[in-house]
């Protein structure tokens, strides 16, 4: 069968086989401990569930959903992001519900490059930013992300005529996978250059809870409060345990959300209503269970640091997000896919390849804090032996 050629970009996926290593090692009776995906473990909130389960019951939940979703859900999503972060928000144009936040940032590419237009990512970063830039063909302009520049790319480095053929940049700090995050100055910095060269700013934040010391993580808005640039896009996956629900949103300028909201008229009817209520009920309902959350992650990246400094494994304790981004022991610097698929295979833990995640996140890997203090020490332990081996 003849395919479209938009699929070659697509078919070489890390992580499709890390899921293969994964089911092997399954399969040869080795109990697996996965620090691989960064999906909670932890419950959806009860109130945000007895919305929903609420809504299940109400026949008129049950229908399409034309349209940019509820009012209601834009509302507050509008307020959560003004109580939050002090800028005004109107419901009506600038809100934009979303089926997960993946969904908005790899659709977004579809209303903002024409083919052969480059958008800026960063290296390493989340595998669906590049998706959508290929499925809209476009080229990516990688920008190194280094620990020499505290993991922020360095714009005066992107060569010329890339930027005279850029179109968006693309962002997100609270970073995955390195954990690095970014000061209000850095995206003042952002906006000035995105003004400047005539580009969108995306911003990916679906970590804007996750943050252990230090003031509250900024949002691209406060650099840009007349949003004339940016787009920021948020989701209910981390904060309120709901990443199954698929239910996320971008908030930014007008005319950006207006296109978004185009290219997904063409592909999708929203999110269900019973899932945008449970929604609004975590947005607007008590938040104890947030920071319930950043405690317990606090509790395990200290247990899992710990653990690891005690096999004289040395990584950055990191100030924000579920992940340690840890650089691998000199023998395995060229080679994080060989180093993950032969753990798997041998001690049953399964963790991301740095270079899954684009070029300079090689010698590398990723653990996600998915499990309790206590199995996150007993991964370390066959990490341990696996080292030694
Ligand atoms: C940077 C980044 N963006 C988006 C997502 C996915 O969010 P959602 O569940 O809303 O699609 C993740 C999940 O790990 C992520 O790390």
């Amino acid at each position: 069968m003849l395919l479209a050629n938009r699929l070659q970009p697509l078919q070489a996926n890390v992580f499709a086989d890390m899921d293969r290593a994964k089911a092997k090692a399954r399969a040869a009776g080795q109990p697996i401990i996965d620090l691989s995906l960064g999906s909670s473990d932890l419950p959806t909130p009860p109130h945000v569930l007895e919305a929903i389960a609420q809504s299940l019951s109400d026949t008129s939940t049950h229908g399409y959903l034309l349209f940019h979703g509820t009012q209601a859900f834009r509302q507050a999503a509008a307020q959560w992001y003004t109580q939050k972060f002090g800028i005004p928000v109107d419901p009506e144009t600038e809100v934009l519900p979303l089926i997960g936040s993946q969904e908005g940032t790899a659709h977004l590419p579809l209303a903002v490059l024409n083919p052969g237009d480059f958008a800026l990512l960063l290296d390493p970063g989340y595998p669906s930013h590049a998706g959508g830039v290929y499925l809209a063909g476009g080229q990516i302009y990688p920008m190194p992300m280094l620990p020499e520049h505290q993991f922020l790319p360095v714009f005066e480095d992107i060569p010329v005529p890339v930027l005279a053929q850029a179109r968006m940049m693309v962002l997100s700090y609270p970073h995955n996978p390195t954990t690095a995050v970014a000061p209000l100055a850095f995206f003042q910095s952002a906006v000035d250059f995105c003004q400047q060269h005539d580009l969108v700013l995306v911003h990916d934040f679906p970590y804007a809870d996750l943050y252990f010391e230090g003031d509250a993580l900024p949002s691209v808005l406060q650099a840009d409060p007349d949003k004339t640039v940016s787009i920021e896009f948020f989701t209910m996956s981390k904060s309120y345990n709901m990443g199954g629900f698929r239910v996320g949103y971008a908030i930014g300028n007008a005319e950006l959300i207006r296109a978004l909201r185009q290219i997904k008229a063409a592909v999708d009817f929203n999110q269900y209503r019973g899932i945008l209520n449970g929604a609004i009920a975590a947005l607007t309902g008590p938040q104890d269970t947030v920071k319930a959350a950043v405690t317990t992650f606090q509790q395990r990246r200290d247990a899992f640091v710990e653990a690891l400094h005690r096999i004289g494994w040395q990584v950055p304790v990191p100030t924000a997000t579920m992940y340690i981004w840890a650089k691998l022991p000199e023998v395995w610097a060229t080679d994080s896919i060989r180093f993950c698929t032969e753990l798997v295979e041998q001690t049953g833990v399964a963790v991301s390849p740095g270079a899954g995640f684009g070029k300079s996140g090689e010698g590398y890997i990723r653990f996600a804090l998915v499990h309790e203090p206590a199995i996150l020490e007993t991964a370390v332990e066959r990490i341990a032996q696996f080292l030694c081996s």
